[in-house]
């Protein structure tokens, strides 16, 4: 399942961001390529460990645990601190697939990509190009968003970045570990939250078939979910 999620952050937000990166270091795109990545992979990337990378992937991460929608889609049991790249002309993604583990020099953690996130800074209109497209029918379109917008997208897909022919694309990326690894049991619990929802609204949260609907999405979670 891929999710498009708007507004993610707001446009004082992206505007922060780009201020901040505009100013920032770059560096070659393959210091976090595995090896059959990097053969395809050609942008520039903001260093995991600096102080700019930290302090706007704080801002993210804030914006993320306060969206129901995200929180309900991904079930994040951690989320990989985000990173930054810029993509300028010439400058693409061939296909690839993202690597499975990811350990984080910052946090020193480990975690699996169960699910893989695009945010975009740069509006569509600052670029041609650079459309996030998939191999493997997720999405028959191609993806480039406001910025502000963010997709998310299962990493078991192969995907590429086409090549920017004018202008620059920023962005950040990064992944999560959900709590429930299966995508399968994961989207049917995205389905079912959203059910539930609806079903509130239109009984009221007294209703005896939103508490028995809530007791299953509950129960669910409990049976699948990582400990
Ligand atoms: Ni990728």
């Amino acid at each position: 399942m891929m999710l498009h999620i708007r507004g993610l952050l707001t446009p004082d937000h992206v505007r922060h961001c780009r201020d901040i990166l505009r100013d920032a270091t770059w560096v070659d795109g393959c210091v976090t390529a595995g090896e059959q990545s990097s053969v395809a992979k050609h942008n520039l990337q903001l260093p995991e460990d600096t102080p700019q990378a930290k302090a706007l992937g704080e801002v993210i991460l804030k914006a993320l645990a306060g969206n129901a929608h995200f929180m309900s889609a991904a079930l994040p049991l951690k989320v990989y601190p985000p990173l930054f790249n810029r993509y300028g002309e010439g400058m693409g993604f061939g296909d690839h697939i993202d690597n499975a583990i990811r350990i984080s020099p910052v946090t020193g953690g480990r975690y699996r990509t169960d699910l893989s996130c695009t945010l975009f800074l740069s509006d569509p209109d600052d670029y041609d190009g650079g459309e996030l497209l998939f191999e493997d029918g997720v999405s028959a379109r191609p993806i480039k968003l406001p910025a502000g917008d963010m997709i998310l997208y299962p990493a078991t897909t192969v995907h590429r970045v086409e090549p920017i022919t004018r202008g620059e694309r920023w962005a950040s990326f990064f992944w999560v570990q959900s709590m429930v690894a299966d995508l399968g049991r994961r989207e049917l619990l995205y389905r079912l939250d959203q059910a539930v929802a609806a079903t509130r609204q239109d009984l009221g949260d007294g209703h005896a078939a939103s508490v028995s609907l809530v007791g299953v999405y509950h129960n669910l979670v409990r049976m699948w979910a990582e400990r």
